[in-house]
């Protein structure tokens, strides 16, 4: 079978790993991943986010599956090209995306269709309404309508602390978008619930939680995620209700797009928030999480590529999942995310990460004459995997070290003490000693 992939991550990276195992891979990349390049039998280079250029370079070419993985890409309608093209097809058309692209969209289907977990929330087009729904949640969330990479999203007390400073975010999204979302902010422990759809019915992987913030202690400025861990079948702070309710949120908002007359196939990723209360959802991104499919696609039992053509047929065949724990840290060039060192070399140990049983998985870099360079993003995911979320942990970790360069990465992530203190969070909130 030959299977096309769009993207060049390191989320794509964990993705063209289970698929290179039982099909002929070929990928679309706007920048040549070195270890995607080693795992594909062709590759073309070109802008990703742009149909017209994908389509210049596989015309004339076939190919069984194709997936493209990236938001951008799916905003810009890649399915659909695909599609066009004569290929099954495994990700969401630009239409059933636009449940990640257009948070109003999102938001108003959910209202139409009855989906459950929405927190309070309004969208406002002028300052006036923006200082009655600031004054009046009190605690905030205020962020853009559309893609922003997880960084467009400020929230009370991490980013504000004052009226002006909220107002003063308001007026600058108002000035370039016209328009801005403004929701409650919602207290609890986030996680991510990711399905496989088909259309239809949904196939779920294990939860996972990412950590936003760039600095340990979980401070500092939103980024794509700086790591991510799971535990099997459920989080150490949720309870078997909170992974129902997520569940019924996915299922539902599954429906709705289909009676909405745009049935998602592919990857949908809930963000969720579980709070003193219940579960909520923040938002849902229409594909992979990245760290977050590092974490699953290494758990997955059988075949990723058995799975994308089943999702792609309108009839999944649902798969099973390792109950191990993984861990993935991100190390990330000095001064991500606000002032990334970019165009730095990088020297990285294969030997010894080997030795160390992690999976290394390359990101935002690019090889000049036989040498890896940082860009502007994330640099590498790097994958730990055991029984004890201790010990998936201790891999990570220590194959971090034989990466050498102009990086950093979150120490904490995964350790016991950040676990335990999420559980302590939830058990307060929840007023259970
Ligand atoms: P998003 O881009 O919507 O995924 O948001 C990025 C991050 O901002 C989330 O991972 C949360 O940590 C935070 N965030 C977004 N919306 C809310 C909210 N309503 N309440 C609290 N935190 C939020
Ligand atoms: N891990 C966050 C995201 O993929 O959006």
């Amino acid at each position: 079978m030959k299977v096309l992939l769009v993207g060049n991550g390191a989320r794509e990276h964990a993705i063209a790993e289970n698929l290179a195992r039982d099909c002929e891979l070929y990928c679309v990349m706007s920048k040549k991943n070195p270890a995607m390049a080693q795992l594909s039998k062709d590759y073309w280079i070109c802008n990703i986010e742009d149909p017209v250029s994908v389509e210049s370079v596989i015309k004339g070419k076939d190919f069984d599956l194709g997936f493209s993985s990236p938001d951008a890409t799916l905003a810009a309608g890649v399915s659909d090209v695909l599609e066009e093209h004569g290929m099954l097809v495994a990700s969401p058309s630009k239409a059933a995306s636009r449940i990640e692209w257009d948070k109003s969209y999102m938001r108003s289907l959910h209202e139409n269709y009855h989906v459950g977990g929405t927190p309070k929330h309004e969208i406002v087009t002028n300052i006036k309404d923006a200082t009655r729904v600031i004054k009046d949640y009190e605690l905030v969330a205020i962020k853009p309508l559309g893609l922003t990479g997880g960084k467009g999203v400020k929230v009370s007390g991490d980013h504000f602390v004052n009226l002006d400073q909220k107002l003063e975010y308001t007026a600058s999204l108002l000035e370039k978008d016209g328009s801005a979302l403004i929701e409650e902010k919602l207290i609890g422990e986030e996680f991510t619930l990711q399905a496989f759809c088909d259309g239809s019915s949904i196939a779920l992987m294990p939860p996972v939680q990412d950590h936003k913030r760039a600095f340990e202690g979980d401070s500092g400025p939103n980024t794509g995620g700086m790591g991510s861990y799971t535990t099997g079948t459920n989080l150490p702070f949720l309870n078997s209700s909170d992974l129902e309710n997520a569940k019924k949120i996915i299922q539902d908002a599954v429906y709705a797009l289909k009676k909405d007359g745009h049935p998602f196939k592919g990857i949908l990723y809930g963000q969720f928030m579980a709070t003193k209360e219940s579960v909520k959802l923040i938002e849902f991104n229409a594909r992979f999480g990245d760290p977050e499919a590092m974490n699953v696609l290494a758990l997955l039992n059988g075949s990723l590529t058995d799975v994308f053509l089943s999702m792609a047929e309108g009839q999944i065949h649902p798969p099973t999942f390792s109950s191990d724990c993984t861990v993935v840290k991100y190390l990330v060039p000095d001064g991500y995310p606000t002032e990334p060192k970019k165009d730095l070399p990088v020297e990285i140990n294969g030997a010894e990460i080997e030795k160390t049983g992690a999976s290394l998985y390359y990101a935002s870099v690019y090889e000049n004459e036989g040498k890896i360079f940082t860009s502007s993003s994330r640099s590498f995911g790097i994958l730990g995997r055991a029984q004890t979320l201790d010990e998936a942990e201790k891999v990570a970790e220590s194959a971090c070290a034989y990466i050498s360069g102009s990086l950093w990465h979150r120490k904490d992530i995964g350790t016991s003490a950040l676990v335990e203190r999420r559980v302590a969070h939830m058990r307060k909130l929840r007023g259970i000693e």
